[in-house]
């Protein structure tokens, strides 16, 4: 067997090289006159946890729609796995934002999840075939979903809704997690319970996660990596480089101090911040 081609990296370790679990190059979203992000260059390392941060209307959900191949980029390339992506995609993994179910919506918990295995590609799914129902029972079981495996979702929390979704998005095993505000209306508990299982996918599995939050402080211990998107502008690296003063007052162009406060993140701005502050109730 050949070895596979190595870089030294910064610290001069010699590594090899992985092709990226998703990759970006010179992208740009345009709506009309309106440039949402342009120039971005990304590549994201199986098993890298990303974090993709910025007030409303900067671009996140966005992003992960060029990702799932939703919406072709107006300049630029996108790779997943050195591929371009494509709809339905089963190495792709994905937590949308969340939307409460219809009460009335006449599928089961274990549906739900069944539709991360054959949802996308009707007619070439897994349907039918052996080892089907043992992968929804483990997802299920894995986010603690089982007793309410046979309940119709419309009827369940916000919470009970949202595991299973997380089960949804890792049934298919996916190389690559896109998560869009996957802790939103979550109770603390639920969000611990939410980025354990995400955690413990990508380190047992390689599984390169993009997870789009407006609160940093519980993914904070998870994080390699932020990308910080604000008007256009956007700032990529560790969070010790980009959860900065320095950082988020240029971003936002207006003052922003960031608070260490017994290792949780506090961002204190201008009026204009406001809404995109990180302040949250201690945990
Ligand atoms: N297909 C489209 N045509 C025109 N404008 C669009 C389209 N899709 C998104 N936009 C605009 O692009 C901007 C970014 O939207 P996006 O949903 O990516 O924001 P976001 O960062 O996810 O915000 P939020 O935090 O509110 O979820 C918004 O102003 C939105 O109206
Ligand atoms: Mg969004």
């Amino acid at each position: 067997m050949t070895a596979p081609p190595t870089a030294t990296t910064r610290d001069g370790t010699e590594q090899a090289v992985r092709t990226p679990a998703l990759s970006l190059r010179g992208a740009r979203v345009s709506f009309g006159e309106r440039t949402l992000w342009e120039g971005l260059d990304l590549d994201v390392a199986p098993g890298e946890f990303v974090a993709v941060l910025g007030p409303n209307g900067s671009g996140k959900t966005t992003l992960v729609r060029v990702l799932l191949g939703l919406l072709p980029l107006s300049a630029g390339e996108v790779r997943i796995a050195g591929r371009p992506p494509h709809r339905g995609s089963p190495s792709i993994g994905y937590i949308p934002q969340q939307k409460a179910l219809d009460p009335d919506l006449p599928l089961r918990g274990r549906d739900l999840v069944g539709l991360g295995l054959d949802g996308h590609r009707p007619g070439l799914g897994l349907r039918g075939r052996r080892g089907r129902r043992e992968r929804v029972d483990a997802a299920l079981a894995a986010v603690g979903g089982t007793e309410y495996a046979n309940a119709p979702v419309g009827r369940l929390s916000g919470g009970e809704q949202q595991r299973l979704r997380v089960a949804q998005a890792l049934v298919g095993d996916p190389d690559v997690l896109l998560c869009d505000e996957p802790l939103l209306s979550l109770d603390l508990s639920h969000q611990r319970t939410v980025t354990r299982l995400i955690d413990e996918r990508r380190r047992a599995a390689d599984t390169a996660v993009l997870f789009v939050t407006h609160e940093i402080n519980p993914v904070l211990p998870l994080v390699d990596r932020i990308l910080y998107l604000v008007d256009g502008r956007f700032r990529i690296g560790p969070p010790s480089e980009v959860m900065t003063s320095e950082v988020l007052s240029e971003l936002y162009r207006t003052d922003i101090d960031v608070l260490n406060v017994r290792g949780r993140l506090v961002v204190v701005g201008a009026e204009s911040y406001g809404e995109h502050c990180h302040e949250e109730a201690p945990q």
